[in-house]
């Protein structure tokens, strides 16, 4: 029997998601299906198709009361809307379910786990919050909690840990243990986070491991979000700080995003940490998630927004928030490396390539425009000098530009949105260092109506932006100080 709540959410979405027309929603970013999106919950694959859920608030373009909202895709390029899965309809959830993960159960069921948010006045009108995991079994449209819910709570975190910030559980099967495990973010008694690590036989009855790290004032305070895998022999942890402070180029917006490599020994559940960097260096990038395709690729998720600039919507809007397109996941030389999936390919439409165009001047290159394209473009000197700076203008017209900056003798890409189209004055632009190659520079562009997301040198670095331009703002132009040459390869996505 579901719940007057989530009867509620199903019959509001059923009645305003259709109201929102295809064209004014990205082509094939993510969104919700009406109201607000936040971080991507339950990426997986189950069934034959890809899952995701997203923290969901129908009624409102802002954060509030959260529900999982759900989407499925066969190719992870072409989503399709599904009912709201699970409200915050129990006592052990009443204030939100939050973030967590999904996986495919032996006996065909799909699992969710989940934070359940319980918030209760105190007698001296302070709130007493506590958050809990729990989880809930479906067929991949209707989702039932368990009886037995919560299934970890503050009695099995370790001493000194916060029961208010104990959250986003992402939890795996693991082959060679043969059982569950989960990691879950948490903050110990320093006041900054943890990454705390659980296993579990049955996904009902969980015990506490080990804290897999912690981030010991260093790295922001709360880690929110933690994700863990191994890439070949490098153990990976995702996770998204909140209240970090930046540090040169890397781990800007407040609310960052980090990843962490190093060695996993998996036998006494250590991990060895070697480095901590920026996943994306975007202005909107937070709370991804991954999961493991059936053909072995790790593929992730991240919700395009950042909670500072989530205040600058567009007038009217009926949705809020994306998810980034999805990327596979490599390590190379201890870096993650990130690429749009190949899915994306089988949506390119409208060739055009130009090779070796020398470029002196602002130019447009004649049917390399639009707002929905994947565009790959190749700059180096044009010839033993090297050029001072290269740009590339994208959702242009006479009023509107985003511009992309390439500073050969820094190796900086630069990304600026002051003139998107933001009433809003805040941060607009962003800077990322790249591999220095004597001028030569590969950035690929992908754009879907309202975000930009480049990959620089086949996915070395990644800077991903909202941009809310009208659509009439297509232009794109391409311009040097000093002579370069470019080769711009540019498709069109259809779906
Ligand atoms: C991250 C986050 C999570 C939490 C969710 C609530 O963006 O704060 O830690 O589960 O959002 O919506």
């Amino acid at each position: 029997m579901n719940s007057k709540i989530l009867i509620k959410a199903r019959e509001y979405e059923a009645k305003f998601g259709p109201k929102i027309s295809n064209e004014e929603r990205p082509v094939f970013h993510p969104t919700p299906y009406v109201g607000w999106m936040n971080d991507p919950n339950g990426v997986s694959y189950y069934n034959g198709e890809y899952h995701l859920f997203y923290q969901y608030n129908p009624y409102d373009t802002n954060w509030g009361l959260m529900h999982w909202g759900h989407l499925k895709s066969k190719d992870l390029i072409k989503w399709e809307f599904l009912p709201v899965s699970i409200a915050p309809d129990m006592d052990y959830d009443h204030a939100g379910c939050f973030s967590g993960s999904a996986i495919e159960l032996p006996d065909g069921r799909h699992l969710l786990m989940y934070t359940g948010v319980i918030e209760n006045n105190g007698k001296d009108g302070s709130k007493d919050i506590k958050q809990v995991q729990c989880i809930a079994f479906g067929d991949g449209v209707n989702y039932k909690k368990y009886e037995n819910n919560p299934v970890l709570t503050g009695k099995d975190l370790p001493e000194g840990d916060s029961e208010i910030d104990f959250r986003d559980p992402k939890i795996w099967y693991d082959k060679t243990e043969k059982c569950y495990f989960s990691v879950v973010g948490n903050r110990t008694a320093d006041g900054s986070g943890s990454i705390l690590l659980f296993s579990s036989n049955d996904v009902k009855k969980w015990k506490f491991v080990t804290v897999l790290d912690r981030c010991n004032n260093e790295y922001g305070k709360m880690w929110e979000c933690p994700d863990f895998f191994m890439l070949g022999d490098t153990a990976i942890i995702l996770t998204s700080p909140q209240d970090m402070r930046a540090r040169d180029l890397e781990f800007h917006n407040g609310n960052s995003n980090i990843y962490l490599t190093g060695l996993y020994d998996a036998k006494n559940h250590k991990f060895i940490r070697n480095e901590v960097r920026t996943i994306d260096f975007g202005l909107d990038f937070y709370a991804p998630q991954t999961t493991l395709a059936p053909d072995g690729r790790r593929i992730m998720i991240g919700w395009m927004q950042s909670w500072e600039s989530c205040r600058c919507q567009p007038k009217d809007v009926k949705w809020f928030g994306q998810m980034t397109v999805p990327r596979e996941l490599t390590e190379k030389n201890g870096r993650l490396i990130q690429k749009p999936v190949r899915e994306i390919e089988n949506y390119h439409k409208n060739e055009i390539i130009y090779k070796d165009v020398v470029v002196r001047k602002e130019l447009n290159l004649t049917g390399v425009c639009g707002r929905s394209i994947d565009m790959v473009v190749n700059i180096r000197p044009a010839g033993y000098k090297i050029y001072d700076k290269f740009e590339v203008k994208l959702a242009k017209n006479s009023e509107y530009e985003t511009v992309i900056t390439y500073n050969p003798q820094t190796s900086i890409i630069k990304f600026d949105r002051t003139n998107s189209g933001f009433c809003q004055d805040i941060i607009m632009s962003r800077e990322m260092l790249v591999a220095n190659n004597n001028g030569k520079v590969k950035m690929r562009i992908i754009m879907d109506k309202f975000s930009v997301e480049i990959f620089a040198n086949d996915g070395e670095q990644v800077m991903t932006s909202t941009i809310y331009t009208p659509q009439e703002a297509k232009d794109i132009t391409f311009n040097a100080i000093g002579n370069a040459v470019v080769d711009v390869e540019k498709y069109d996505i259809v779906l």
